[in-house]
């Protein structure tokens, strides 16, 4: 089974009847955009030179493959494998998260508070590794280190890290057991000193949220990567604050992305742990999600 034309435009038409039923125009738009970059080396620019172009059967199946594949519920971005995230293009897949559009938002905050001479940067739950290589990227005198939980995303923030020639190191570690969190933070700080900038995109759904999910994040997405407990959603809010405050430069600050409904009570959890300067954030949806507070 394939497409019916095989012209440019006539492909478009049947790319967008097939998924109309599933989705709005403007994410289909998208996907028409991305998948003629991704797969054709068509640029937007590109796109009124090219409007008489023949696909050849297998241009025209793959990109019928990808409809199908979608409309079952696949997430766009592991089907294409890459996103592009503050700038830099990186390797996405069922390993990790996808990072998300407010996650950029929270990197452009720390890029806009701190001066260039930052020397420790640290990323807790780095995921595919996109806010430690995005910090690395733009902090280039840094070390950035990134501690992750699932070796499969180790391996693909690795993967990544190589590809962009950022030198993060990323490495396994996890928040919850205090005892060989807190040791991996001393050696760490032994070694370059402590951090001036921390920062954390933890799993923060609670799991009771499930039933109200997309199917295309609950079915593809790692779980790993997403819930908590209903009985704690500040689990790891509460963990990484708590081990990470010592070992803080004076002026380090330490930076989280939130689920918008625990923004306050993560911000009055800060304060009450002896942090300075507690400040909430909003996105550009108008949603409280992240805070930034200071150890003086
Ligand atoms: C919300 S994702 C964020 C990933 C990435 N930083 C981003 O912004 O896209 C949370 C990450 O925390 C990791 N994680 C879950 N439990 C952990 C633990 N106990 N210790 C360290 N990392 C953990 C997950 O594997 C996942 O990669």
């Amino acid at each position: 089974m394939s497409f019916k034309n095989n012209d440019l435009k006539g492909l478009q038409i049947e790319f967008k009847e097939a998924l109309g039923p599933r989705f709005s125009l403007s994410e289909i738009r998208l996907f028409w955009r991305e998948s003629l970059r991704h797969f054709f080396g068509i640029t937007p620019s590109d796109l009124m030179l090219s409007q008489d172009r023949i696909f050849s059967p297998d241009e025209s199946t793959l990109l019928f493959q990808l409809v199908n594949r979608l409309n079952l519920g696949e997430p766009f971005q592991y089907l294409i494998g890459e996103i592009e995230f503050y700038g830099l293009p990186l390797k996405v897949d069922q390993r990790a998260l996808i990072p998300r559009p407010e996650t950029e938002e929270l990197v452009d905050w720390i890029v806009n508070g701190h001066h260039l001479e930052v020397s420790n940067i640290l990323d807790i739950c780095s995921g595919s590794g996109c806010i430690s290589l995005a910090l690395s990227h733009h902090f280039q005198k840094a070390n950035v280190l990134g501690v992750e939980y699932s070796k499969e995303a180790l391996e693909l923030s690795e993967e990544n890290s190589m590809a962009l020639k950022l030198p993060v190191n990323f490495i396994e570690g996890d928040v919850l057991e205090e005892t060989s969190f807190n040791n991996l933070l001393k050696e760490q700080v032994n070694k370059n000193g402590a951090f001036d900038i921390v920062v954390s995109n933890p799993p923060y759904i609670p799991i009771q949220d499930k039933a109200k999910m997309e199917s295309n994040v609950l079915d593809y997405e790692p779980e790993l990567a997403l819930f908590v407990p209903d009985e704690d959603p500040l689990l790891f809010y509460r963990k990484i604050s708590e081990s990470i405050f010592p070992f803080l430069s004076t002026n380090g600050a330490l930076y989280f992305e939130c689920h918008y409904l625990y923004v306050e009570e993560v911000r009055e959890l800060l304060v009450q742990m002896g942090y300075q300067h507690v400040e909430k954030r909003q996105d550009l949806q108008g949603k409280w999600r992240m805070l930034k507070a200071q150890k003086s």
